[in-house]
Order: C-alpha cells, then structure tokens, then sequence
C-alpha cells in the first residue's frame, strides 16, 4: 500500500484550523467523521488509522523521543505520578501502544497487580510486547488487541484507565468514554493524556509551524513516511480542546473531573472518577 492510499492528502478544510466544535456539528452528526483534516465515512476511520499505526510502528519509539525532544517521557511520568497507582491496583493502558506506560505501571503494581496493554493495533501491539518482554517485564502484563468503544471486560474491572495520545485517533469518543466508565470499579479513575489547545497565542503559532513544516519532513526523512505525520498535526488540530473534553467526559457519568495544561498547554491531562 502506498503512503497516499493509507493516509489520504485531500484536505477538504482549511489548515488554519475548524474547531472540534464546528467538526462535531458539522460532520460527527452525520455519519462521517474526520481523518486529519479530511472528512470521510465513519466506517472508514478505523482502517485508515490502522494503516498509519501500522506503517510507524517500528520507528514510533524514536520519532516519540525525536519529534517532542523527549518531553513525552516527562508527560507520561507525570501521568504516573498523578494517577495514584498502588501495589496489588488493576490498570488498562488503553491505546498503550509500544507500552512506555505500562512498563511504568507493572513496576509500581508489583506481583499483586495486573496491567493490561489494550491496542487495536497489531503492529503497535507486537512491538510494544517485544519491547516490554526485553526489559524482562513478563509477570503481571497481559495483551489484548480491542477497539476503546468496545472494550471486552467485565464491569468494575479496573482501579485505573489511562489514555495516553490515543483518543484523539478513537472514531466515536463518547462511546470509548462510556465503555471506560462501565470498565472502571467505583472509586477508579481515568486519566486521559493528549494533545490539546496552547494556552498562549505565540506559543500556538510556533507549534503550527514546527507541526506543519517541520514535522511531517521529520517523519520523511526518518521514518519514511511524511503523511503519517501529516495526519499526527491535523488529527491534534481536530481533537477537542481542554473544557471540550472535560465536557465530554462529565456527559460520559464521570465525576470530579479536572485537567492541567502541561507544556503550555501543548497536552493536557484530563482526569475524573466514577463513583
Ligand atoms: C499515538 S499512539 C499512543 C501510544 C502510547 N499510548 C503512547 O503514549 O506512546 C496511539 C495508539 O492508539 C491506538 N488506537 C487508535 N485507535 C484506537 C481504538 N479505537 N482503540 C484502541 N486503540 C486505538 C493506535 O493503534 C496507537 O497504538
């Protein structure tokens, strides 16, 4: 498959940005959706970012540590921190991807605990595993290859949920907050870590253009794949900004929910609870 059949340029929107607001009224509603900037078919979201995971698997790990300058260690440590995760706890890194989270978490929830690294992604999946099983993490981490609209648990499974750079790549977003909220025991809380809305203007307009020019050449030169990146930037551009998301989750039945601007504002942590 070439890299245009994957991952289409078209752009049907401007690239100076549509809010998520106008994408949730405009196209959400009516049975299609957005791929980047692109408006397609609900129904064809799911394989088209598959065939981005797919075609970055293999460099995801370096282009992460490349493209954020390593600061994406520092988010996903401050996740950690913030989730209140305790020996013998039940932890879904939902969309975990190649696992950075859950190699944290396996340590923090010792013999006692379990982590489960859920992807839809086979390739992201099967690079994570290897990548786990060579730091000789193996005990308490299960793999289970699911959609976040459709995860296959029980209720009241898990102490914590994490998202970390996935929900903004989830065609139906309220209905994996649903599914989150139906697999979170009483007292067990989500916290979802993406990309969001700089705070400040000229923090705003630097990121544009390091997102737009710089990173999609990156993507060219180091992983052979400039349209993969090309939809990271636009796929941010549409995700919901901070008050959005916190909406959406409070619609979603969780309580207490918060968030806190890291990097500016560049990702945000959402975090809330079911009761
Ligand atoms: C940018 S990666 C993030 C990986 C990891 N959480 C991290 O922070 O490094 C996004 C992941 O979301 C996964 N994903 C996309 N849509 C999904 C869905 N509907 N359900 C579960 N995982 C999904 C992709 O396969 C990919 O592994």
């Amino acid at each position: 498959m070439s890299s245009s059949d994957k991952n289409p340029q078209a752009s049907d929107l401007p690239t100076n940005q549509k809010t998520p607001t106008d994408a949730d009224t405009s196209a959400e509603s009516k049975g299609t959706t957005h791929f980047g900037y692109k408006t397609i078919e609900k129904d064809d979201k799911i394989s088209m970012v598959a065939g981005v995971f797919h075609s970055v698997a293999k460099q995801y790990d370096v282009m992460n540590d490349l493209m954020s300058f390593g600061i994406h260690r520092l988010w996903k440590r401050f996740t950690i921190d913030a989730s209140g995760v305790r020996p013998g706890n039940k932890v879904l890194d939902l969309a975990g991807g190649t696992g950075d989270l859950t190699a944290k978490f396996s340590k923090l929830v010792g013999r006692e605990g379990k982590v489960v690294l859920a992807d839809i992604n086979s390739s992201m999946l099967n690079v994570g595993r290897d990548k786990l099983r060579d730091k000789g993490l193996v005990q308490n981490i299960d793999y289970v290859q699911a959609n976040a609209e459709y995860l296959p648990f029980e209720e009241n499974t898990f102490d914590i949920v994490t998202i970390a750079f996935g929900l903004r790549n989830v065609t139906d977003k309220d209905k994996a907050l649903r599914s989150i909220y139906s697999v979170l025991k009483p007292g067990g809380r989500l916290l979802v870590l993406e990309f969001s809305k700089p705070e400040h203007e000229l923090l705003n307009k630097a990121y544009d253009f390091y997102s737009f020019n710089i990173l999609p050449k990156m993507g060219e030169l180091v992983a052979k794949d400039g349209e993969s990146y090309k939809y990271l930037a636009e796929s941010i551009r549409m995700h919901p900004d901070q008050e959005t998301l916190k909406s959406m989750m409070d619609n979603a039945g969780f309580e207490q929910t918060s968030f806190k601007n890291l990097t500016g504002g560049v990702v945000a942590l959402h975090k809330g609870y079911k009761f």
